[in-house]
């Protein structure tokens, strides 16, 4: 982690702009998936039980925050909520090609990435108080 040393490295010195807080959540969503390797690298290369289990258990709670994240970009950005949904109805089209059922997908991705109406209610509804 370079310039963790550096006390002034994380501030900001103003309040972001939205496109500035979109961008901070999507290098923040990288930052997670980093994390997420990592954790299940080093638990992949260990025979310690209890650091595995450590390792695996923080590897999940980094896809949780991944799920925050994703959510929180999904409010934040209607356009890329709109990208994401339509590449979460591609995926499901391919399933369906492969005689898969989609909804197993749809069910794993709950309503981070898919726009169900109700979903989208609340997200407009939020987009519109903030802007
Ligand atoms: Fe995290």
């Amino acid at each position: 982690m370079p310039g963790i040393a550096d006390p002034f490295v994380a501030l900001v010195p103003r309040t972001m702009t939205k496109q500035e807080l979109v961008q901070a959540v999507r290098i923040e969503i990288a930052g997670e998936v980093e994390a997420q390797l990592l954790y299940e690298a080093h638990a992949a290369a260990t025979d310690d039980e209890v650091a595995r289990k450590v390792f695996s258990d923080i590897a999940d709670e980094e896809k949780e925050h991944m799920g925050e994240l994703l959510a929180l970009l999904q409010y934040l950005d209607s356009e890329e909520a709109d990208h994401m949904a339509e590449g979460v109805g591609e995926v499901e089209g391919m399933m369906k090609e492969l005689g898969i059922d989609p909804s197993v997908a749809s069910d794993l991705m709950g309503s981070v990435i898919r726009n169900d109406e109700g979903t989208e209610k609340e997200l407009d509804a939020g987009r519109n108080s903030k802007e």
